[in-house]
């Protein structure tokens, strides 16, 4: 967490938002490109791909910012997505990593290299919580914990 890490990441949000690119679309389709047999499992596109664009771009903004509320959010999320039928980590990764990815591409110039690693570190901070959620559930409540690996 450091002031100077979300003042970076915030500069490539706005910059994104001015340039008036709602990332959602293109991620989506890149995520059902690597993942066609996930579409099925999504009711409204629409509505989920709203929701799950801005809770990730957020989370990943409240750990640069020491939010504690990043914690439970997680916790909450990894609970509830076990509605969608087995989801491996390596899924949770690869969401998260294409939202930084198309995130850069639509930021333009503001997408500096001290603006990418910020991302990158958050990135990586919230797929280390998305773990140890999985791992907390499983000992918390064996018999209903979304799956581990
Ligand atoms: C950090 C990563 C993610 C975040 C923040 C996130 C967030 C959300 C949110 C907020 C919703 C809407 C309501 C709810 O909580 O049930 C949702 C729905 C959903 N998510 Fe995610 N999600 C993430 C990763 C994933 C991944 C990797 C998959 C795998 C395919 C996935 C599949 C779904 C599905 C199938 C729905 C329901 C959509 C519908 O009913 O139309 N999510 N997600």
């Amino acid at each position: 967490m450091s002031d100077a890490d979300a003042a970076a990441m915030e500069a490539s949000l706005i910059a994104a938002a001015d340039a008036g690119i709602d990332i959602r679309h293109s991620l989506f389709e890149r995520f059902f490109a690597a993942y066609p047999a996930r579409r099925a499992s999504f009711i409204s596109v629409d509505a989920a791909s709203r929701r799950m664009t801005d809770e990730t771009l957020q989370m990943m903004f409240g750990l640069a910012q020491g939010e504690g509320w990043v914690w439970p959010l997680v916790a909450e999320l990894v609970f509830t997505h076990r509605n969608y039928g087995a989801l491996p980590i390596a899924k949770y990764d690869a969401f998260i990593d294409m939202t930084v990815e198309e995130l850069g591409l639509a930021a333009g110039p503001a997408w500096t290299a001290a603006c990418a690693s910020a991302w990158q570190h958050n990135a990586d901070v919230l797929k280390a919580m998305i773990r140890r959620a999985r791992a907390e559930w499983a000992s918390a409540m064996p018999a209903g914990a979304p799956q581990i690996a």
